[in-house]
């Protein structure tokens, strides 16, 4: 990390000579980010974490420290002599195993509510199977209870939805960050279409249930309660648009970069269009806002405070598809409205690494003091930042 932030700090001075276009600008706040992305890691490691927290935190280890075989990466679904063992996102994965439950969810979530919440560490466990093939079938063993939990044990709501919930049928936006991903990696491993292709339609009957229309387009409400027809939340969360966006992109990638991604070309378009569509009706909320901060409900709510949480998640998304997407992205604004948003969540990191102003992941519509996830999705933001300016 030193050696990076020194790069990144002669790259700031070597740009800052030529005087003040709008690279220089953008590569100094990126050496910014970079300075203080190690502080931004260690309270995210530092945290006591829940078992979505624990999965979203894994996954931003693994795409800053083991980019390799992130889905970003090079090496996403089988081992890399050059790239060697993944240990950090191995490690939150172990943890994850050890505290498994009888019926199958990791994290110690055994007992609670939440169906889908456990799965977002799956695709650690899942990347031990084959990085780490002294433990092979321990690995693998973990990873295929925790999807038998959620293709055979939660509740399905009427469309056939895999339930947020395991008390009841519900929809959050939340969910599809949690299980799809994972299904679809595990599909991709085992190269089995059926599974990609369940990832794709929860994803699909997701957006069905909770696309509602927002002051700059269509965007996702956060929670219907299927068991009763009714809405929990009809608000526009930012970070339930984030988690649908971060979800179906990763979905979409899956999809991409496995054997069966010539036959699925329309989920895999799909899926983008549909992250699109979020991004259209979200980053303009934070162009328009001082600073550039998405508002923690767009619509519906009036804690309408700026969300550094769902900023730095949308603004991941949107780099992430600068980078892989350019036919469809790059002759936009996207990178002008990542590029904002990106130095407003930086300008309000702490003393102590923390992201400020967060919502409180515990209670959507008031301000927070810890939040794991939005310490992960800034790390997120980081490395797709990283990628955009390295193209
Ligand atoms: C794909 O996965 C499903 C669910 O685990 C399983 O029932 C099915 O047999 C698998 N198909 C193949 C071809 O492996
Ligand atoms: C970019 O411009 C288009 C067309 O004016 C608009 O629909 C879209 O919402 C804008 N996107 C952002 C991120 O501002």
């Amino acid at each position: 990390m030193l050696a990076r932030s020194v790069a990144a700090c002669i790259i700031v001075i070597v740009v800052s000579v030529q005087g003040t276009s709008l690279e220089t600008r953008t590569s100094s706040a990126y050496g910014a980010a970079a300075d203080v992305m190690p502080s931004i890691r260690s309270a995210m490691l530092g945290s006591i974490r829940t078992s979505w927290e624990q999965g979203t935190a894994a996954s931003a280890i693994l795409e800053t420290d083991t980019p390799t075989y992130s889905l970003f990466g090079s090496s996403p679904f089988k081992y890399s002599s050059s790239a060697g063992l993944p240990v950090t996102p191995l490690q939150f994965g172990l943890s994850a195993v050890t505290r498994q439950g009888g019926d199958g969810r990791l994290s110690g979530d055994g007992k609670s509510g939440a169906a889908v919440d456990s799965s977002s560490a799956g695709s650690v466990v899942m990347l031990g199977s084959f990085a780490e093939t002294s433990k092979a079938s321990y690995w693998h063993n973990a990873a295929t209870k925790q999807l038998h939990y959620l293709l055979h044990t939660a509740p399905r709501t009427s469309t056939g939805a895999i339930s947020h919930r395991a008390d009841s049928k519900q929809y959050w936006a939340d969910g599809v960050f949690m299980a799809p991903p994972f299904i679809a990696y595990y599909g991709a491993i085992t190269s089995n279409e059926t599974l990609l292709q369940l990832a794709y339609d929860n994803c699909r009957l997701y957006r069905n249930a909770l696309r509602v229309k927002g002051p700059y387009g269509y965007a996702w409400a956060h929670i219907y309660f299927d068991s009763t027809k009714s809405w929990v939340d009809k608000g526009i969360w930012g970070t339930g648009n984030a988690w649908a966006a971060l979800g179906m992109l990763r979905v979409a990638l899956t999809i991409q970069k496995s054997s069966h991604a010539s036959k699925m070309t329309t989920q895999s378009k799909n899926l983008v269009s549909w992250v699109k569509e979020i991004l259209d009706s979200t980053l303009p909320a934070a162009v328009k806002s001082s600073p550039h901060l998405i508002p923690n409900y767009i619509q519906g709510d009036s804690a309408t405070f700026g969300d550094a949480s769902s900023s730095a998640a949308l603004a991941s998304v949107t780099y992430r598809c600068l980078t892989l997407y350019p036919s469809i992205f790059k002759t936009s604004n996207y990178s002008q409205a990542a590029n904002q948003i990106s130095s407003a969540v930086i300008g309000g990191v702490t003393e102590l690494g923390l992201m400020k102003p967060v919502v409180n992941p515990l209670s959507w519509d008031e301000e927070g003091v810890v939040s794991t996830e939005g310490q992960a999705f800034t790390l997120m933001m980081i490395a797709a930042w990283k990628e955009y300016l390295d193209e």
